[in-house]
């Protein structure tokens, strides 16, 4: 799916939020046999937050849209619609969204989640978009949250180095002038569904795989370094830029071998490049939306920048977004 945005929507408001616990690769040395250097230097973690036990994907993305409502300056009672993406939801049903809203004030506010594992904040972006778009809604607050810490088996070192928890929420806006959300592509191959799961209690009764990350890590290495590029190219094309157009380029933050790669086929220099895989590792839907908000705090994002954003994961689905940032400085 290529789209260019045909109308006007501005992004009004941003917030994110991380469980204070660090773990540190060190710590993780003590579980399984691994290392901070090995982990460093295939990865560029150093460290992860974990959400404290009365924590969850509810209270953590509450607080994200609670500091996106602060920034932009409007109340839980205006929204229309809270979508969010999650793959690790408080409950199966009510909806993340409701609890989210209960959390902050928000009444009778629609609201459901999204399922589209690492690539669900830009899903739930393209969702948002369409909703204004189509007149449903003039005002959506999209949360990526995760706590993927409760997803993990802690003896595979293979999968348990690399996830962490955390939130993000942006506030989108109908506009009248500005032309915010400037193009999209979204895709997704079930061919290599099973090559990154989690098993949910609807599975096929007679094929146990347990509650966890499974993941062949070479080969979705090698379907992210693909389609990153493939998919910020396709969704530059569709908002009508280039490459030297993007001023801030927001990968999904997995490993930073797959950003660096990114980069340099995309001809894009390091200082157009936001990172924080180092100190949260993946946390999945929240990724791209807590380096947009701390990006955007940092004073590396303004008003007028070119922000491309670029999500892949389990599905195996990818997704990438152009948007001018419409947000005032903080
Ligand atoms: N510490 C030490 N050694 C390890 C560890 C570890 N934590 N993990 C694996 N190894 C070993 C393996 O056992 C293997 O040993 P062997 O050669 O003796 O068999 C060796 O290291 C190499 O293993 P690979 O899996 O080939 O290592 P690779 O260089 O591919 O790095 C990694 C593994 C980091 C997981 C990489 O494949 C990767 O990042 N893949 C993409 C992951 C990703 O982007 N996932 C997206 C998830 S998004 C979502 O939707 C949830």
């Amino acid at each position: 799916m290529i789209a260019a945005c045909g109308q006007r929507v501005a992004l009004i408001g941003i917030g994110s939020h991380v469980p204070e616990r660090v773990m540190s690769n060190d710590e993780i040395a003590t579980m399984v046999e691994t290392s901070d250097e090995w982990i460093a230097q295939r990865t560029g973690i150093r460290e992860r937050r974990i959400a404290a036990a009365s924590d969850s994907s509810a209270t953590l993305g509450a607080e994200a849209a609670r500091r996106a409502l602060e920034s932009a300056g409007i109340d839980a009672g205006e929204l229309d619609l809270i979508v969010t993406a999650t793959a690790s939801p408080d409950y199966y049903f009510p909806a993340t969204a409701s609890l989210i809203g209960q959390r902050i004030g928000a009444g009778e506010v629609a609201g459901y989640d999204l399922s589209a594992a690492c690539t669900g904040f830009i899903y739930a972006l393209a969702q948002a978009y369409s909703q204004i778009a189509a007149g449903l809604a003039e005002t959506v607050l999209v949360v990526g949250t995760e706590v993927f810490s409760r997803l993990l088996d802690w003896s595979d070192r293979s999968t348990c180095i690399l996830f962490g928890d955390g939130a993000g929420a942006v506030v989108l806006r109908r506009d009248d002038d500005r032309h915010g959300l400037r193009g999209f592509e979204l895709g997704a191959d079930g061919s290599g569904a099973l090559l990154l799961s989690v098993a949910a209690a609807g599975h096929a009764a007679d094929h146990d795989e347990g509650p966890f990350v499974r993941m062949n890590g070479p080969e979705v290495y090698k379907f992210a370094t693909r389609v990153v590029v493939d998919s910020s190219l396709r969704s530059l094309e569709a908002a009508g830029l280039g490459v030297e157009d993007v001023d801030v380029f927001v990968p999904h933050q997995a490993n930073r071998r797959i950003i660096d790669h990114a980069a340099r086929r995309l001809g894009l220099d390091h200082a157009r490049v936001f990172s924080n895989v180092d100190r949260y590792g993946n946390t999945s839907a929240g990724s791209i939306p807590i380096c947009l908000d701390e990006a955007w705090r940092q004073g590396r994002i303004g008003p007028g920048d070119i922000v491309l954003m670029v999500g892949f994961g389990g599905g195996l689905a990818w997704g990438s977004c152009v948007m001018e940032w419409t947000k005032e400085r903080p």
